[in-house]
């Protein structure tokens, strides 16, 4: 049985997305190594550059993901990857209002407009035994509160945008305990994992 995880680059200040929507500053570090990664969209390749620890996570990424939950947002902001996510997964998109130029047979994304238990439970489905992602801030946050989410993975970027969508905003819950599994120092970036205890 695989788990679920949320991964975010996030500043030291706690947002993964300065205003407007606008993540290019977190994703710097993803230029500033000597390794070539590839990943691709519907409609374009990304040309990345980062360590060789860095790397190997997005190909042990790759190979652990079995499908991921988007929230509408993140959907929308990404323009749909074109229609193929850069993980070539599956994506449950939770929604109250599934666009209906997706809604279609053949389509990559599964809308699911009942909750976020739902929307795990369809992407678990059909993730088997691999991992499920979870993307999206507001969703992260729910998966918090359900008792959904396994993992969170933070590439730490050495920068305060001081605006923008903060991650665990308005939490409203008891204080969540982490076990911290990975520390790694990379140009531009620190990724730390951590291990929600339940
Ligand atoms: N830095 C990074 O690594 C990184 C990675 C991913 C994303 N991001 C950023 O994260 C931001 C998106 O996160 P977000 O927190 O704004 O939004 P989100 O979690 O992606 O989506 C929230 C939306 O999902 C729908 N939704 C949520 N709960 C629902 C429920 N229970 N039932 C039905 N629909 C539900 C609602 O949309 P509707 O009501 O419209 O259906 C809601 O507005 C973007 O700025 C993106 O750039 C950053």
């Amino acid at each position: 049985m695989g788990i679920v995880g949320a991964g975010f680059s996030m500043s030291l200040d706690g947002f993964i997305a300065g205003p407007n929507d606008d993540f290019q500053r977190l994703f710097g570090w993803m230029s500033l190594g000597n390794t070539d990664v590839t990943l691709s969209t519907g409609d374009r390749d990304i040309e990345l550059k980062v360590s060789e620890e860095s790397a190997k996570s997005f190909e042990d990424l790759m190979q652990a993901t079995g499908a991921i939950v988007s929230g509408r947002r993140m959907f929308d902001v990404a323009g749909a990857w074109g229609g193929k996510h850069p993980l070539n997964v599956p994506i449950v998109v939770l929604t109250h209002q599934p666009p209906q130029e997706w809604v279609k047979d053949e389509s990559p994304f599964t809308f699911v407009t009942d909750g976020i238990e739902s929307a795990v439970a369809k992407a678990k489905q059909i993730a088997g035994d691999k991992n499920v992602g979870v993307g999206g801030a507001d969703i992260t946050r729910q998966c918090l509160k359900a008792g959904l989410l396994d993992e969170i993975g933070i590439d730490l970027v050495p920068v305060l945008l001081g605006s923008g969508v903060r991650l665990f905003e308005y939490l409203g819950i008891e204080p969540v305990e982490l076990e911290c599994t990975r520390v790694a120092a990379a140009p531009g970036v620190t990724h730390l994992s951590y291990r929600v205890l339940k």
